[in-house]
């Protein structure tokens, strides 16, 4: 059986780029709304609705998990959907646990980025509650990489003038670590390298959402012999046209390039 990937849009693909390397041999359906994105800036009722239709569609083809590959679908709904359906279900949050622990003191800042929306949820504010004791994370909404990831903006000179003027706000070389707390953000993890002091640390939880889904299905026995064949649907329309598996190769080739610089 295959594994449903899901994202608001075209973000989870950077989760299951690292999921391939680690589970190569696995079918993948990944689901894109594609309609409805973004999600950060909706009310969370709306978003809500559309990711139970989302999932609805998922679990209709047939899989053996789903990785809500979106943060902010998970602060919204990961509970409910645990409770409504059986399957495993693997949620993504912000990484702010290893970011913590890199910071030894109130001058070694971390700089939480995600959506509006998963910024406001009670699920990260219970989280960093737990884990701040020394009040050193500050929170920053940046809704334009949501915006230049889905047009497939990587131009520097386009989003890095974005970039510096969210960015220059905060005081860089009191940071000690970066969270990319939402999907689309991790394809301009160069980018934000970039502005940041060489020995900041940018943190996504991608590969360790992967190691997870792996430990977890391998406990399960569940672990398959495919070819690592990705199916992809945008808002339950599957893309078959050359245009629409064009626009997904040049996401896989823009996270090579992220890749091949670190
Ligand atoms: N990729 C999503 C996340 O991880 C959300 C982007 C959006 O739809 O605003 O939070």
């Amino acid at each position: 059986m295959k594994i449903g990937f899901f994202d608001s849009g075209i973000g989870g693909i950077t989760v299951l780029y690292d999921t391939l390397k680690v589970l190569p041999n696995e079918d993948y359906i990944y689901y894109a709304d594609t309609l409805n994105v973004p999600y950060g800036p909706k009310p969370k009722d709306e978003v809500k609705k559309y990711i139970f239709n989302a999932i609805d569609f998922i679990i209709e083809q047939g899989v053996k998990a789903v990785v809500i590959a979106c943060n902010t679908a998970t602060s919204v709904a990961i509970e409910e959907l645990r409770n409504k359906y059986s399957i495993l279900i693997i949620g993504m949050e912000p990484a702010v646990k290893p970011a913590i622990e890199k910071s030894k003191d109130i001058n070694e800042r971390v700089l939480v980025t995600a959506t509006a929306l998963t910024l406001k949820e009670e699920k990260l504010h219970n989280l960093i509650y737990k884990l701040d004791n020394e009040h050193v994370v500050d929170l920053l909404p940046l809704p334009g990489l949501v915006e230049f990831s889905e047009r497939l903006e990587f131009n520097e000179e386009i989003v890095l003038p974005y970039l510096k003027e969210q960015l220059f706000k905060y005081e860089l070389s009191n940071y000690e670590a970066v969270v990319l707390g939402c999907t689309h953000f991790s394809y301009y993890k160069d980018m934000v390298k970039k502005l940041f002091p060489s020995n900041v640390s940018i943190i996504d939880g991608n590969i360790g959402t992967a190691k997870n889904l792996k430990r977890i299905l391998k406990e399960m026995n569940s672990l398959n012999e495919g070819n690592g064949s990705i199916t992809f649907y945008n808002s339950g329309i599957r893309v078959e046209d050359k245009a629409g598996v064009h626009r997904y190769n040049t996401l896989f080739k823009r996270m090579d390039s992220i890749n091949e610089q670190n």
